[in-house]
């Protein structure tokens, strides 16, 4: 078994990805890093590798089951195990919901959802398989959601969906792996990458040096270097909103108010409407609170 826990950063290659495979790689992970295609990959572990950390290539698709169990065999084979997995992959299809191409959606769903289910699924067998063979098993899983998941956003149903889908996975993961010594968080991070500098240059017209500094994937790695490092063994379930340097913690939902019906379809309807205007109002896309 190596001296150093092992890390695998799905869609590792660029933006945050890449951001992560570094910060890992800096805190003494030897790094798998994932991407499609010749190129991205290579480059960071090739980054990595200058700076003198461990990395390897992996050119396994998250969306298909049978090469994310691979990915697995391979850190199993190569480092001896695996500690952390990174569920980062990600694409966008925006389009709105009558617009939508059945592609649109199901690519998306594809790469976000079953990509996080994929990894997940063979990282669990793997974790469950030490823990019951008697290993103290000191397992990480980040998975990755969106704000626009949390908060929802115009034009990205399908986005929004797997995202969302994410954060409720995470919170059934995390009770599910805890026996097994794996502790697992979401991520909604916010960052400038090729994924969303078009988007940003149409809605703020122009991204000044402050915003490129606020909006540098390092901010994101800084907490999920944290949440895999060992001062983090304990924490567990949360989703980490983080936007640079402000960082909070996205509060799920709430059953409130509630109350019992009343017979009479008149006062439902008074009551329905009275515990409408009670509950507290859904957050805007900063997080915040709405009216
Ligand atoms: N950048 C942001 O502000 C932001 C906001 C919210 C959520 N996110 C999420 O963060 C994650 C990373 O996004 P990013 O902004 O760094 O985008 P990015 O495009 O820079 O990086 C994503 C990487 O995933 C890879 N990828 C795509 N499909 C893959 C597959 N099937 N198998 C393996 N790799 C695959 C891509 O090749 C790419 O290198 C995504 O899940 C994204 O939805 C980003």
């Amino acid at each position: 078994m190596s001296a150093l826990r092992t890390a695998v950063v799905t869609g590792g290659g660029r933006g945050l990805g890449r951001a992560y495979a570094i910060a890992l790689a800096a805190a003494g992970h030897a790094v798998i890093v994932n991407d499609l295609g010749d190129g991205p990959a290579d480059a960071v572990v090739a980054e990595i590798e200058a700076a003198g950390g461990t990395a390897l290539v992996s050119r396994h698709d998250v969306t298909d089951f049978a090469a994310t169990a691979e990915l697995v065999e391979l850190a199993v084979e190569r480092f001896g195990g695996l500690d952390v997995v990174v569920a980062n992959a990600g694409i966008l299809r925006d389009r709105t919901l009558a617009a939508m191409a059945e592609s649109e959606w199901d690519d998306v769903i594809a790469v976000h959802l079953k990509g996080t289910f994929t990894i997940a699924h063979h990282a669990a067998a793997h974790w469950r398989a030490r823990s019951k063979a008697g290993d103290a098993v000191d397992g990480r899983l980040i998975t990755t959601t969106s704000a626009s998941g949390l908060y929802g956003n115009i034009g990205q149903s399908n986005y929004a969906a797997a995202k969302a889908g994410i954060a409720g996975f995470t919170l059934v993961a995390a009770q599910e792996l805890r026996p097994y010594g794996v502790s697992v968080n979401c991520v909604a991070p916010s960052a400038l990458t090729r994924l969303t500098e078009a988007p940003l240059l149409r809605y703020e017209g122009a991204i000044t040096d402050r915003r490129r500094e606020e909006l540098d994937p390092n901010w994101v790695a800084r907490v999920v270097a944290w949440l895999c490092g060992p001062g983090a063994r304990d924490v567990t379930g949360q989703v980490f909103d983080i936007r640079g340097p402000r960082v909070g913690i996205a509060s799920g939902w709430r059953l409130e108010p509630a109350f019992t019906q009343p017979d009479d379809l008149d006062e439902l309807d008074q009551a329905l409407r009275s515990a409408i205007a009670a509950a507290p109002p859904a957050a805007d896309m900063e997080g915040q609170r709405n009216g």
